[in-house]
């Protein structure tokens, strides 16, 4: 049984966010930008193009994390990317990989179901990352290849391992004992 939820996020959601991004400053800033006010922009940005996820602790309401899908291109591509933060105090529980899995299901499912219906998802890391590395992977990610100089992070542009899925390989929790 996960002990996590996935769910949009919302306005009244700004100041709990904001205090979970604070207090997640450290690890969140060795690998992404730190935008705690950043909430209310991302509200605005929702669209056919990028989904956001908030992943909730079950017991107590908490933010565990965040995950955008974005880039979605429908078409003959059916394709997004996800990007992720978890949030302390649940950051190396397990949770932040419980609410992925619930996230990539979320993706491949069919949008009569309340899913986004795409068929392929990206996960890009930076080689180093260490701990998104193994989140991918612990999430059935595939290494596709290298990709040079591909995001501009932190003043330069970053090269990045690129791991991807699709839903043939996927098999959909309601499916597997969670
Ligand atoms: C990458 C990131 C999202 C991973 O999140 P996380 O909080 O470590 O994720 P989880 O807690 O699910 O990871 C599982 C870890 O918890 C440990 N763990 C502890 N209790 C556990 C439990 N009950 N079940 C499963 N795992 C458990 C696992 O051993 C694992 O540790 P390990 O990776 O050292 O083996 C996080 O490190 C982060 O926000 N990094 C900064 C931003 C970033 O890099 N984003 C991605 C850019 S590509």
């Amino acid at each position: 049984m996960s002990r996590v939820t996935i769910r949009p996020p919302r306005p009244a959601d700004v100041p709990a966010y904001k205090e979970a991004v604070n207090r997640s400053a450290a690890h969140i800033g060795l690998w992404n930008p730190v935008e705690p006010d950043g909430l209310p922009d991302l509200l605005q940005r929702q669209g056919p193009g990028l989904r956001s996820y908030l992943i909730v602790d079950k017991a107590d309401g908490g933010f565990v994390g965040k995950c955008n899908v974005s880039n979605i291109v429908m078409g003959r591509f059916c394709n997004a990317a996800l990007g992720y933060d978890s949030y302390l105090p649940y950051a190396g529980t397990g949770r932040m990989t419980e609410g992925m899995r619930q996230v990539v299901d979320r993706c491949f499912a069919d949008q009569s179901a309340g899913g986004l219906g795409l068929h392929r998802l990206e996960i890009n890391v930076q080689p180093d990352n260490a701990r998104s590395i193994a989140l991918a992977r612990r999430l059935g990610f595939r290494h596709e290849g290298f990709t040079p100089r591909m995001l501009f992070l932190d003043g330069a542009w970053r090269d990045h391992e690129r791991f991807a899925l699709t839903a043939e390989e996927w098999q959909p929790l309601g499916a597997r004992n969670q």
